[in-house]
Protein backbone atom coordinates (compact mmCIF):
# COMPACT_ATOMS: atom_id res chain seq x y z
CA UNK A 1 0.00 0.00 0.00
CA UNK A 2 1.02 3.67 -0.87
CA UNK A 3 0.37 5.08 2.42
CA UNK A 4 2.63 2.71 4.17
CA UNK A 5 5.62 4.48 2.95
CA UNK A 6 4.41 8.07 4.11
CA UNK A 7 6.05 10.38 6.16
CA UNK A 8 5.21 11.75 9.15
CA UNK A 9 3.47 14.39 8.04
CA UNK A 10 0.75 11.39 7.51
CA UNK A 11 0.74 9.55 10.25
CA UNK A 12 -3.16 10.50 11.15
CA UNK A 13 -4.42 9.26 7.95
CA UNK A 14 -2.26 6.48 8.06
CA UNK A 15 -3.38 5.49 11.26
CA UNK A 16 -7.14 6.48 10.36
CA UNK A 17 -6.42 4.17 7.03
CA UNK A 18 -5.58 1.54 9.46
CA UNK A 19 -8.40 1.67 11.40
CA UNK A 20 -10.78 1.37 8.49
CA UNK A 21 -8.99 -1.34 7.07
CA UNK A 22 -9.10 -3.31 10.06
CA UNK A 23 -12.59 -2.59 10.20
CA UNK A 24 -13.20 -3.63 6.33
CA UNK A 25 -11.59 -7.03 7.18
CA UNK A 26 -13.77 -7.44 10.31
CA UNK A 27 -16.92 -6.66 8.26
CA UNK A 28 -15.77 -8.93 5.65
CA UNK A 29 -14.79 -11.06 7.89
CA UNK A 30 -18.68 -11.76 9.50
CA UNK A 31 -20.27 -11.45 6.59
CA UNK A 32 -21.35 -14.98 5.69
CA UNK A 33 -19.73 -17.18 2.98
CA UNK A 34 -21.85 -17.25 -0.01
CA UNK A 35 -22.23 -20.99 -1.35
CA UNK A 36 -22.52 -21.87 -4.82
CA UNK A 37 -24.26 -25.20 -6.23
CA UNK A 38 -24.82 -23.86 -9.94
CA UNK A 39 -23.38 -25.31 -13.22
CA UNK A 40 -20.81 -23.10 -14.91
CA UNK A 41 -22.41 -20.99 -17.45
CA UNK A 42 -25.98 -21.25 -16.00
CA UNK A 43 -27.22 -18.16 -16.70
CA UNK A 44 -25.70 -17.52 -19.91
CA UNK A 45 -28.71 -17.37 -21.69
CA UNK A 46 -30.78 -15.03 -19.40
CA UNK A 47 -28.32 -12.65 -18.23
CA UNK A 48 -28.50 -8.72 -17.74
CA UNK A 49 -26.17 -6.80 -19.15
CA UNK A 50 -24.98 -4.20 -16.69
CA UNK A 51 -23.71 -0.62 -16.66
CA UNK A 52 -20.43 0.09 -16.48
CA UNK A 53 -19.58 2.30 -12.75
CA UNK A 54 -16.64 5.01 -13.94
CA UNK A 55 -16.11 5.89 -10.27
CA UNK A 56 -13.05 4.13 -8.24
CA UNK A 57 -14.82 5.67 -5.42
CA UNK A 58 -16.19 2.21 -3.14
CA UNK A 59 -19.32 4.10 -2.20
CA UNK A 60 -20.41 5.64 -5.14
CA UNK A 61 -21.73 4.39 -8.58
CA UNK A 62 -21.23 6.75 -11.57
CA UNK A 63 -23.12 5.52 -14.53
CA UNK A 64 -23.80 6.86 -17.70
CA UNK A 65 -27.51 6.22 -19.47
CA UNK A 66 -28.51 6.82 -22.48
CA UNK A 67 -32.22 6.70 -23.77
CA UNK A 68 -32.31 5.78 -27.81
CA UNK A 69 -33.76 3.84 -29.95
CA UNK A 70 -32.39 0.82 -31.19
CA UNK A 71 -32.74 -2.46 -32.87
CA UNK A 72 -33.36 -5.26 -30.84
CA UNK A 73 -34.34 -8.70 -31.85
CA UNK A 74 -36.19 -10.84 -28.87
CA UNK A 75 -36.65 -13.70 -30.73
CA UNK A 76 -34.60 -15.98 -33.53
CA UNK A 77 -35.54 -13.70 -36.46
CA UNK A 78 -37.73 -11.69 -34.18
CA UNK A 79 -36.19 -8.05 -34.64
CA UNK A 80 -38.43 -4.44 -33.10
CA UNK A 81 -36.98 -0.93 -33.71
CA UNK A 82 -37.60 -0.58 -29.69
CA UNK A 83 -36.59 2.76 -27.23
CA UNK A 84 -33.91 1.69 -25.16
CA UNK A 85 -31.53 2.53 -22.55
CA UNK A 86 -28.18 1.90 -23.82
CA UNK A 87 -29.21 0.39 -26.78
CA UNK A 88 -30.76 -2.87 -25.14
CA UNK A 89 -33.90 -4.52 -24.31
CA UNK A 90 -34.48 -4.01 -20.84
CA UNK A 91 -32.05 -1.29 -19.93
CA UNK A 92 -28.56 -2.51 -18.26
CA UNK A 93 -28.29 -3.84 -14.55
CA UNK A 94 -27.40 -1.11 -11.93
CA UNK A 95 -25.48 -2.84 -9.63
CA UNK A 96 -25.05 -1.27 -5.95
CA UNK A 97 -24.75 -1.34 -2.25
CA UNK A 98 -26.91 0.03 0.41
CA UNK A 99 -25.87 3.27 1.31
CA UNK A 100 -24.10 4.35 -1.99
CA UNK A 101 -24.39 7.31 -4.15
CA UNK A 102 -25.75 6.70 -7.80
CA UNK A 103 -24.70 9.12 -10.00
CA UNK A 104 -26.40 8.39 -13.27
CA UNK A 105 -25.66 10.85 -16.10
CA UNK A 106 -28.91 10.72 -18.03
CA UNK A 107 -28.91 11.99 -22.14
CA UNK A 108 -31.73 12.08 -23.91
CA UNK A 109 -31.56 10.75 -27.36
CA UNK A 110 -35.39 10.14 -28.51
CA UNK A 111 -37.06 12.23 -30.34
CA UNK A 112 -39.29 12.91 -27.96
CA UNK A 113 -39.21 14.08 -23.73
CA UNK A 114 -38.70 11.65 -21.06
CA UNK A 115 -37.70 11.59 -17.87
CA UNK A 116 -36.30 8.27 -15.47
CA UNK A 117 -37.89 7.58 -12.14
CA UNK A 118 -36.20 5.35 -9.92
CA UNK A 119 -39.11 3.11 -8.82
CA UNK A 120 -39.58 2.39 -4.58
CA UNK A 121 -36.26 4.31 -4.19
CA UNK A 122 -36.64 6.38 -0.81
CA UNK A 123 -35.01 9.66 -2.37
CA UNK A 124 -35.62 13.46 -2.42
CA UNK A 125 -38.36 14.46 -4.67
CA UNK A 126 -35.99 16.39 -7.19
CA UNK A 127 -34.80 12.84 -8.05
CA UNK A 128 -37.95 11.35 -7.99
CA UNK A 129 -38.22 11.72 -12.25
CA UNK A 130 -41.95 13.00 -12.76
CA UNK A 131 -41.85 15.92 -15.22
CA UNK A 132 -43.32 19.47 -13.96
CA UNK A 133 -43.44 18.62 -10.21
CA UNK A 134 -39.96 17.17 -9.46
CA UNK A 135 -38.08 18.42 -13.09
CA UNK A 136 -38.87 19.51 -16.21
CA UNK A 137 -39.11 17.02 -18.58
CA UNK A 138 -35.96 16.19 -20.34
CA UNK A 139 -36.43 16.75 -23.86
CA UNK A 140 -34.63 15.89 -27.34
CA UNK A 141 -31.13 15.92 -27.05
CA UNK A 142 -30.81 17.21 -23.35
CA UNK A 143 -29.53 15.76 -20.30
CA UNK A 144 -30.21 15.61 -16.71
CA UNK A 145 -28.20 14.07 -13.65
CA UNK A 146 -29.77 11.84 -11.05
CA UNK A 147 -28.20 11.50 -7.97
CA UNK A 148 -29.20 10.09 -4.92
CA UNK A 149 -28.58 7.84 -1.96
CA UNK A 150 -29.84 4.20 -2.49
CA UNK A 151 -31.10 3.77 1.35
CA UNK A 152 -32.64 0.62 1.69
CA UNK A 153 -31.32 -3.29 0.16
CA UNK A 154 -33.66 -4.59 -2.42
CA UNK A 155 -34.45 -4.64 -5.78
CA UNK A 156 -35.58 -1.68 -7.74
CA UNK A 157 -36.28 -0.49 -11.12
CA UNK A 158 -36.59 2.57 -13.48
CA UNK A 159 -38.72 3.91 -16.13
CA UNK A 160 -39.88 7.07 -17.58
CA UNK A 161 -42.84 8.97 -16.17
CA UNK A 162 -43.93 10.89 -19.63
CA UNK A 163 -46.48 8.92 -21.49
CA UNK A 164 -45.34 6.06 -19.43
CA UNK A 165 -47.98 3.71 -21.34
CA UNK A 166 -46.34 4.30 -24.27
CA UNK A 167 -42.34 4.42 -23.10
CA UNK A 168 -42.32 1.59 -21.13
CA UNK A 169 -44.52 -0.69 -23.60
CA UNK A 170 -41.69 0.66 -26.17
CA UNK A 171 -39.09 -0.91 -24.00
CA UNK A 172 -38.19 1.77 -21.47
CA UNK A 173 -37.18 -0.02 -18.05
CA UNK A 174 -34.59 -1.34 -16.06
CA UNK A 175 -33.31 -3.11 -13.16
CA UNK A 176 -31.75 -1.14 -10.13
CA UNK A 177 -30.40 -3.49 -7.60
CA UNK A 178 -29.35 -2.50 -4.11
CA UNK A 179 -27.34 -5.20 -2.77
CA UNK A 180 -26.45 -5.73 1.30
CA UNK A 181 -23.15 -6.79 1.53
CA UNK A 182 -24.15 -8.28 5.14
CA UNK A 183 -27.14 -10.10 3.20
CA UNK A 184 -28.23 -13.24 5.24
CA UNK A 185 -29.51 -15.25 2.47
CA UNK A 186 -25.74 -16.75 1.89
CA UNK A 187 -26.63 -17.78 -1.83
CA UNK A 188 -23.92 -17.02 -4.47
CA UNK A 189 -26.42 -18.29 -7.06
CA UNK A 190 -28.28 -15.29 -7.70
CA UNK A 191 -30.25 -13.50 -10.59
CA UNK A 192 -32.45 -10.81 -11.77
CA UNK A 193 -35.17 -11.32 -13.75
CA UNK A 194 -36.69 -8.24 -15.60
CA UNK A 195 -40.07 -9.67 -17.01
CA UNK A 196 -41.97 -7.67 -19.52
CA UNK A 197 -44.05 -7.47 -22.63
CA UNK A 198 -43.87 -6.17 -26.23
CA UNK A 199 -45.57 -5.43 -29.19
CA UNK A 200 -44.84 -4.96 -32.67
CA UNK A 201 -45.90 -5.99 -36.54
CA UNK A 202 -43.60 -7.82 -38.74
CA UNK A 203 -41.60 -4.64 -40.13
CA UNK A 204 -40.81 -4.78 -36.22
CA UNK A 205 -42.75 -1.10 -35.70
CA UNK A 206 -43.98 -1.03 -31.77
CA UNK A 207 -47.81 -1.07 -31.77
CA UNK A 208 -49.78 2.08 -31.50
CA UNK A 209 -50.14 2.30 -27.76
CA UNK A 210 -53.50 4.12 -27.77
CA UNK A 211 -54.51 1.03 -30.10
CA UNK A 212 -58.56 0.36 -29.02
CA UNK A 213 -58.94 3.84 -28.00
CA UNK A 214 -60.48 3.87 -24.42
CA UNK A 215 -61.85 0.46 -24.47
CA UNK A 216 -58.02 -0.92 -24.76
CA UNK A 217 -57.02 1.83 -21.90
CA UNK A 218 -59.63 -0.10 -19.57
CA UNK A 219 -58.60 -3.46 -20.19
CA UNK A 220 -54.72 -2.81 -20.20
CA UNK A 221 -52.46 -3.40 -23.32
CA UNK A 222 -50.42 -6.33 -23.76
CA UNK A 223 -47.91 -7.10 -25.86
CA UNK A 224 -47.80 -10.24 -27.54
CA UNK A 225 -44.10 -10.66 -26.73
CA UNK A 226 -43.58 -12.39 -23.41
CA UNK A 227 -39.95 -11.40 -22.27
CA UNK A 228 -37.58 -12.53 -19.37
CA UNK A 229 -34.69 -9.95 -19.65
CA UNK A 230 -35.70 -9.06 -23.29
CA UNK A 231 -35.84 -12.82 -24.78
CA UNK A 232 -38.89 -14.59 -25.63
CA UNK A 233 -38.78 -18.11 -23.71
CA UNK A 234 -34.81 -18.33 -22.98
CA UNK A 235 -33.35 -21.23 -21.08
CA UNK A 236 -31.59 -21.18 -17.89
CA UNK A 237 -29.25 -24.29 -16.57
CA UNK A 238 -30.02 -25.66 -13.22
CA UNK A 239 -28.43 -28.52 -11.08
CA UNK A 240 -30.83 -31.02 -9.62
CA UNK A 241 -32.01 -29.86 -6.61
CA UNK A 242 -30.00 -26.92 -6.16
CA UNK A 243 -31.34 -24.02 -4.59
CA UNK A 244 -31.20 -20.39 -7.20
CA UNK A 245 -32.24 -17.02 -6.02
CA UNK A 246 -34.38 -14.91 -8.17
CA UNK A 247 -34.94 -11.24 -8.09
CA UNK A 248 -38.28 -10.59 -10.52
CA UNK A 249 -39.59 -7.05 -11.32
CA UNK A 250 -42.44 -6.90 -13.15
CA UNK A 251 -41.67 -3.89 -15.62
CA UNK A 252 -44.77 -4.75 -18.59
CA UNK A 253 -47.54 -1.66 -18.74
CA UNK A 254 -50.23 -3.93 -18.24
CA UNK A 255 -49.73 -7.58 -17.68
CA UNK A 256 -49.50 -9.52 -14.86
CA UNK A 257 -47.28 -12.42 -14.23
CA UNK A 258 -48.96 -15.68 -12.57
CA UNK A 259 -45.90 -17.95 -12.12
CA UNK A 260 -46.02 -21.56 -12.14
CA UNK A 261 -42.99 -23.65 -12.28
CA UNK A 262 -44.04 -27.01 -12.80
CA UNK A 263 -46.09 -27.29 -9.66
CA UNK A 264 -42.66 -26.93 -7.98
CA UNK A 265 -42.17 -24.66 -5.34
CA UNK A 266 -41.26 -20.52 -4.66
CA UNK A 267 -39.98 -19.86 -1.15
CA UNK A 268 -40.73 -16.27 -0.87
CA UNK A 269 -37.93 -14.15 1.06
CA UNK A 270 -38.73 -10.74 0.15
CA UNK A 271 -40.81 -7.99 -1.86
CA UNK A 272 -40.36 -4.30 -2.64
CA UNK A 273 -38.92 -3.36 0.22
CA UNK A 274 -36.61 -5.84 0.62
CA UNK A 275 -36.67 -9.29 3.11
CA UNK A 276 -40.41 -9.60 4.95
CA UNK A 277 -39.89 -10.72 8.66
CA UNK A 278 -39.79 -14.52 7.26
CA UNK A 279 -39.92 -16.46 4.40
CA UNK A 280 -43.42 -17.90 2.91
CA UNK A 281 -43.70 -20.82 0.69
CA UNK A 282 -46.49 -21.34 -2.37
CA UNK A 283 -46.58 -23.16 -5.47
CA UNK A 284 -47.38 -19.51 -7.62
CA UNK A 285 -46.33 -16.67 -7.59
CA UNK A 286 -48.34 -13.23 -8.54
CA UNK A 287 -45.94 -10.68 -9.55
CA UNK A 288 -48.33 -7.29 -10.98
CA UNK A 289 -47.29 -4.49 -12.47
CA UNK A 290 -44.29 -2.80 -10.71
CA UNK A 291 -43.87 -5.36 -8.30
CA UNK A 292 -40.64 -6.80 -7.10
CA UNK A 293 -40.61 -10.82 -5.52
CA UNK A 294 -37.24 -12.35 -3.85
CA UNK A 295 -37.80 -15.77 -4.12
CA UNK A 296 -35.68 -18.86 -3.89
CA UNK A 297 -36.52 -21.71 -6.11
CA UNK A 298 -35.12 -25.67 -5.55
CA UNK A 299 -35.78 -27.29 -9.49
CA UNK A 300 -35.52 -30.76 -9.44
CA UNK A 301 -36.29 -33.30 -12.18
CA UNK A 302 -33.95 -35.99 -14.05
CA UNK A 303 -30.55 -35.07 -15.62
CA UNK A 304 -30.80 -33.92 -18.95
CA UNK A 305 -34.88 -33.29 -18.88
CA UNK A 306 -36.40 -29.45 -18.99
CA UNK A 307 -39.14 -27.63 -16.33
CA UNK A 308 -41.26 -24.89 -18.12
CA UNK A 309 -41.90 -21.44 -16.04
CA UNK A 310 -45.55 -20.21 -17.43
CA UNK A 311 -47.51 -17.32 -16.76
CA UNK A 312 -50.72 -18.95 -15.93
CA UNK A 313 -54.15 -16.97 -16.69
CA UNK A 314 -54.81 -14.71 -14.15
CA UNK A 315 -58.29 -12.75 -14.32
CA UNK A 316 -57.36 -9.19 -13.19
CA UNK A 317 -61.00 -8.36 -15.32
CA UNK A 318 -62.76 -8.36 -18.22
CA UNK A 319 -60.23 -9.25 -21.26
CA UNK A 320 -57.72 -10.37 -19.18
CA UNK A 321 -58.28 -14.19 -19.35
CA UNK A 322 -61.08 -14.14 -22.22
CA UNK A 323 -58.61 -13.69 -25.20
CA UNK A 324 -55.53 -14.90 -23.70
CA UNK A 325 -53.26 -18.10 -22.92
CA UNK A 326 -51.06 -19.55 -20.74
CA UNK A 327 -47.33 -18.66 -21.65
CA UNK A 328 -44.37 -20.59 -21.64
CA UNK A 329 -41.58 -18.30 -20.89
CA UNK A 330 -38.49 -19.95 -19.52
CA UNK A 331 -36.92 -23.29 -19.48
CA UNK A 332 -35.04 -24.32 -16.81
CA UNK A 333 -32.56 -27.09 -18.76
CA UNK A 334 -31.04 -29.81 -15.56
CA UNK A 335 -27.50 -30.68 -16.22
CA UNK A 336 -25.96 -33.70 -15.62
CA UNK A 337 -24.20 -32.50 -12.32
CA UNK A 338 -24.72 -34.58 -9.14
CA UNK A 339 -28.54 -33.71 -7.44
CA UNK A 340 -28.15 -31.54 -4.36
CA UNK A 341 -30.08 -33.49 -1.71
CA UNK A 342 -29.00 -31.54 1.18
CA UNK A 343 -30.29 -28.06 1.10
CA UNK A 344 -31.13 -26.18 4.09
CA UNK A 345 -32.30 -22.41 3.60
CA UNK A 346 -30.10 -19.78 6.38
CA UNK A 347 -32.31 -18.92 9.24
CA UNK A 348 -33.81 -15.60 7.26
CA UNK A 349 -35.54 -13.36 9.81
CA UNK A 350 -35.53 -9.37 10.12
CA UNK A 351 -37.67 -7.13 12.40
CA UNK A 352 -39.77 -4.79 11.27
CA UNK A 353 -41.59 -2.40 12.98
CA UNK A 354 -44.83 -1.07 11.05
CA UNK A 355 -46.13 2.79 11.32
CA UNK A 356 -48.10 2.77 14.58
CA UNK A 357 -52.29 2.51 13.93
CA UNK A 358 -53.01 4.50 17.14
CA UNK A 359 -53.37 7.88 16.13
CA UNK A 360 -53.39 7.16 12.05
CA UNK A 361 -55.09 9.59 9.96
CA UNK A 362 -57.67 7.73 8.36
CA UNK A 363 -57.74 8.69 4.08
CA UNK A 364 -60.56 7.08 2.47
CA UNK A 365 -59.82 6.61 -1.40
CA UNK A 366 -62.19 4.64 -4.02
CA UNK A 367 -61.53 4.11 -7.29
CA UNK A 368 -64.50 4.20 -9.96
CA UNK A 369 -64.92 3.67 -13.81
CA UNK A 370 -68.48 5.79 -14.57
CA UNK A 371 -70.62 4.49 -17.44
CA UNK A 372 -68.98 6.31 -20.36
CA UNK A 373 -69.14 9.78 -21.39
CA UNK A 374 -69.38 10.92 -24.98
CA UNK A 375 -68.23 7.46 -26.01
CA UNK A 376 -65.13 7.72 -23.87
CA UNK A 377 -64.01 5.78 -20.52
CA UNK A 378 -62.28 7.25 -17.62
CA UNK A 379 -60.73 5.90 -14.27
CA UNK A 380 -61.33 8.35 -11.23
CA UNK A 381 -59.94 8.71 -8.16
CA UNK A 382 -62.44 10.24 -5.38
CA UNK A 383 -64.94 11.17 -8.07
CA UNK A 384 -62.07 12.86 -10.71
CA UNK A 385 -59.70 11.77 -13.11
CA UNK A 386 -55.55 12.88 -12.36
CA UNK A 387 -56.09 15.86 -14.65
CA UNK A 388 -58.85 17.48 -12.57
CA UNK A 389 -56.97 16.04 -8.82
CA UNK A 390 -56.28 18.20 -5.81
CA UNK A 391 -53.13 16.28 -4.23
CA UNK A 392 -53.70 14.60 -1.02
CA UNK A 393 -52.34 16.51 2.53
CA UNK A 394 -49.54 14.84 4.43
CA UNK A 395 -47.85 16.53 7.31
CA UNK A 396 -43.79 15.46 7.78
CA UNK A 397 -43.74 12.69 10.10
CA UNK A 398 -47.73 12.09 9.98
CA UNK A 399 -48.86 8.45 9.92
CA UNK A 400 -52.07 7.49 8.04
CA UNK A 401 -54.37 4.67 7.50
CA UNK A 402 -55.09 4.66 3.70
CA UNK A 403 -58.20 2.66 2.97
CA UNK A 404 -58.42 1.85 -1.07
CA UNK A 405 -61.67 0.64 -2.37
CA UNK A 406 -61.46 -0.38 -5.58
CA UNK A 407 -65.42 0.12 -7.23
CA UNK A 408 -64.41 -1.31 -10.33
CA UNK A 409 -64.79 -4.03 -12.35
CA UNK A 410 -60.91 -4.15 -12.69
CA UNK A 411 -57.72 -5.18 -10.73
CA UNK A 412 -55.09 -1.75 -10.22
CA UNK A 413 -51.47 -2.35 -8.55
CA UNK A 414 -51.50 1.08 -6.58
CA UNK A 415 -47.99 2.41 -6.05
CA UNK A 416 -46.97 5.60 -4.52
CA UNK A 417 -43.90 6.94 -5.29
CA UNK A 418 -41.17 7.62 -2.59
CA UNK A 419 -42.09 5.86 0.86
CA UNK A 420 -42.88 2.11 1.62
CA UNK A 421 -46.42 1.21 3.38
CA UNK A 422 -47.49 -1.76 5.14
CA UNK A 423 -50.80 -3.54 4.20
CA UNK A 424 -52.96 -4.03 7.06
CA UNK A 425 -56.47 -6.08 7.42
CA UNK A 426 -60.20 -4.44 8.17
CA UNK A 427 -58.66 -4.17 11.90
CA UNK A 428 -55.51 -2.18 10.71
CA UNK A 429 -53.35 -5.03 11.98
CA UNK A 430 -50.26 -5.61 9.64
CA UNK A 431 -50.50 -8.23 7.46
CA UNK A 432 -48.16 -11.21 8.36
CA UNK A 433 -45.51 -12.05 7.39
CA UNK A 434 -44.15 -8.07 7.58
CA UNK A 435 -42.98 -6.43 4.49
CA UNK A 436 -42.83 -2.84 3.17
CA UNK A 437 -44.32 -2.82 -0.09
CA UNK A 438 -44.57 -0.09 -2.84
CA UNK A 439 -46.81 -1.53 -4.89
CA UNK A 440 -50.23 -3.70 -4.31
CA UNK A 441 -52.55 -5.08 -6.17
CA UNK A 442 -56.10 -4.23 -5.07
CA UNK A 443 -58.46 -7.43 -6.58
CA UNK A 444 -61.60 -5.81 -8.91
CA UNK A 445 -64.35 -4.76 -6.36
CA UNK A 446 -61.97 -5.07 -3.27
CA UNK A 447 -60.50 -2.83 -0.33
CA UNK A 448 -56.93 -2.54 0.32
CA UNK A 449 -55.69 -0.47 3.27
CA UNK A 450 -52.08 0.43 4.18
CA UNK A 451 -50.03 2.14 7.02
CA UNK A 452 -47.67 4.74 5.76
CA UNK A 453 -45.54 7.11 7.52
CA UNK A 454 -44.07 10.48 5.76
CA UNK A 455 -40.54 11.01 6.61
CA UNK A 456 -38.81 14.25 6.76
CA UNK A 457 -38.99 14.21 2.49
CA UNK A 458 -41.40 17.26 1.23
CA UNK A 459 -42.50 17.35 -1.77
CA UNK A 460 -45.81 16.44 -4.03
CA UNK A 461 -45.58 12.67 -4.81
CA UNK A 462 -47.03 10.61 -7.50
CA UNK A 463 -49.52 8.08 -6.68
CA UNK A 464 -51.38 5.92 -9.63
CA UNK A 465 -52.07 1.92 -11.12
CA UNK A 466 -49.03 0.18 -12.44
CA UNK A 467 -51.25 -0.74 -15.25
CA UNK A 468 -49.96 2.54 -17.24
CA UNK A 469 -52.75 2.42 -19.53
CA UNK A 470 -54.96 2.92 -16.41
CA UNK A 471 -52.62 5.68 -15.00
CA UNK A 472 -52.55 7.69 -18.38
CA UNK A 473 -56.27 7.02 -18.11
CA UNK A 474 -57.18 8.50 -15.18
CA UNK A 475 -56.19 6.52 -12.48
CA UNK A 476 -53.16 9.09 -11.13
CA UNK A 477 -52.97 11.40 -8.11
CA UNK A 478 -50.24 13.07 -5.72
CA UNK A 479 -49.86 13.37 -1.73
CA UNK A 480 -48.45 16.65 -1.10
CA UNK A 481 -46.33 16.22 1.81
CA UNK A 482 -45.24 19.17 3.92
CA UNK A 483 -46.53 22.72 2.67
CA UNK A 484 -44.75 23.23 -0.36
CA UNK A 485 -46.31 24.89 -3.22
CA UNK A 486 -49.67 22.98 -4.20
CA UNK A 487 -48.88 20.95 -7.49
CA UNK A 488 -51.17 18.73 -9.17
CA UNK A 489 -49.83 16.93 -11.61
CA UNK A 490 -47.03 16.82 -13.98
CA UNK A 491 -48.82 14.60 -16.87
CA UNK A 492 -51.12 16.15 -19.66
CA UNK A 493 -54.49 14.60 -19.81
CA UNK A 494 -55.13 12.31 -23.19
CA UNK A 495 -56.38 13.89 -26.37
CA UNK A 496 -60.18 12.87 -26.86
CU1 LIG B 1 -43.08 2.74 -11.41
CU2 LIG B 1 -44.96 6.35 -11.00
O1 LIG B 1 -44.01 4.54 -11.16
CU1 LIG C 1 -55.43 -0.11 -12.81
Amino acid sequence: MRVARSSSALRLPLTLAAALLAASTAARAQAPARVSYAPAGWDAGTKLREAVDINPDPNIVEINLTAKVADVEVAPGKKVTAWTYDGGLPGPLIRTKVGNRLIVHFKNELDASTTVHWHGVRLNIEMDGVPGISQPPVKKGETFTYDFIVPDASLYWYHPHVLSNAQVGFGLYGALLVEDPDDPVGLADETTFVLSDIGFDSKGVLEDPESGGSAGMVFGREGAYVLVNGRTRPTLKARPGAPQRWRIVNSAKSRFFYLDLDGQEFTLIGEDGGLQASPTKSSILLVTPGERKDVIVRPTGKAGSELTLRAMLYNRGYGSIEYRSVEDIMTIAFTDDPPVTKYELPKISRTLTPPPLAGATPVPVVFTLPPQEAGHNEFRINGVPFWKAQPFKAKIGETQLWTVKNDTDFDHPFHMHGFFFMVVDEKGAPVQPLVWKDTVNIPLKTTARFLVTFDNRPGTWMLHCHILDHAEGGLMGTVQVGDGPVLTHGHEPPKK
